[in-house]
């Protein structure tokens, strides 16, 4: 199955690029960036990202694991919005 069209990876190719970070360094978190790499590919539209990613988590549970930015940061905005609120005219 492809995964990524822009650069023709299949799901076979995504799990030996998995392998190969894996065998490069076993303690380090495992990207979509790093598995593309390892495979002389550049992430390019994103449009494979969700997939990349869902099947990331299946291949290589350990990256799963890891909490997003994206979660840390808060989706509402986090520290940001909090800032915000702050030097707003209307919180004095
Ligand atoms: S589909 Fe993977 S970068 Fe475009």
């Amino acid at each position: 199955m492809i995964v990524c069209s822009c650069n023709v990876i299949s799901d076979t190719d995504l799990a030996e690029g998995i392998a190969t970070v894996r065998r490069e360094n076993p303690h380090r978190p495992v990207t979509v960036g790093l598995v593309y790499k390892a495979l002389g590919k550049k992430l390019n539209c994103g449009g494979c990202l969700p997939l990349t990613m869902q099947l990331l988590a299946e291949l290589d549970p350990q990256s799963a694991e890891r909490p997003s930015r994206r979660r840390r940061s808060g989706a509402t905005g986090g520290a940001a919005a909090g800032f915000r609120a702050a030097a707003s005219p209307e919180s004095h």
